[in-house]
């Protein structure tokens, strides 16, 4: 199964829509809600550190890992060290980005995982952590038997696309659950800053698309490795 198309061309348009996303979540928590700190009087700064690592990390960082052995030219060791690096970091940078979320929740009085996006949230790094641990340990090192390896890889492409559209929906619900906490406190319904909120959102959608498009889509070069999965 697959789509009969290269996946050269999805892979460029989520590499241009990565770089959109980043400047525009940089352009909302610099320009529009003051800057990022990890230690500040004002805890909102606290927070704002949250959807930049979120974005950067997990959908961004997450995407790029996804589509490497599509986007890059390079032999499928290399790129196995690669998408297991790039998982390790957009890992590392979500833990953090979650942490921030929770420094400010906790110097601010506000109790934690009270929402749908909260308890999401933390089904998505739990489940991200383990893959990535998992991955790690049979793909990697020591490494699984090659009967185990080929038996997991169809598990691990798919719970790990299904992880990484729950993290891109639930990208979605911080955004709109933070808008939604700002317009009620003042901030204006059809202003510029909602509008950058939501086409922010926008973005991060079309990139999740564009990341799932390259993995259904075929190798751009041929592959010839005796365990290399074909489009889903
Ligand atoms: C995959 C990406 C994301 C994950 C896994 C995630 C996870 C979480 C978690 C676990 C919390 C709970 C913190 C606590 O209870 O102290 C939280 C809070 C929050 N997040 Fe996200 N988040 C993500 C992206 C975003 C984005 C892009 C925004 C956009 C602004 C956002 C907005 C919020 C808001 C407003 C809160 C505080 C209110 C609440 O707890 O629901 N999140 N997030």
């Amino acid at each position: 199964m697959g789509l009969p198309v290269k996946a050269f061309p999805f892979t460029v348009v989520s590499h241009v829509l990565a770089i959109v996303a980043l400047i525009l979540v940089l352009v909302w928590a610099v320009h529009f809600r003051g800057g990022l700190a990890w230690e500040a009087v004002n805890k909102n700064l606290i927070f704002n550190i949250h959807p930049v690592l979120m974005l950067l990390g997990l959908i961004i960082i997450g995407g790029e890992a996804i589509i490497s052995y599509k986007s890059l030219p390079l032999r499928k060791e290399v790129k196995k060290v690669i998408h297991l690096v790039l998982h390790g970091v957009a890992l590392a940078l979500g833990i953090v980005g979650i942490w921030a979320a929770f420094k400010n929740h906790n110097e601010s009085g506000i109790p934690n995982l009270y929402s749908l996006h909260s308890w999401i949230g933390i089904g998505v790094i739990a489940l991200y952590g383990v893959q990535w641990v998992y991955g790690l340990v049979t793909f990697f090192y020591p490494g699984g038997s090659a009967d185990l390896r080929r038996a997991s890889l169809p598990w691990h492409v798919v719970v790990g696309i299904s992880v990484y559209i729950l993290a891109v929906g639930n990208s979605a619900l911080g955004f709109l659950e933070k808008l939604t906490f700002l317009e009620s406190g003042g901030v204006d319904k059809y202003g510029s800053e909602a509008f950058l909120v939501n086409f922010t959102a926008i973005i991060t959608i079309v990139f999740g698309a564009s990341v799932l498009l390259s993995v259904v889509s075929q190798h751009s070069v041929e592959q010839h490795d005796a365990d290399a999965y074909t489009a889903i």
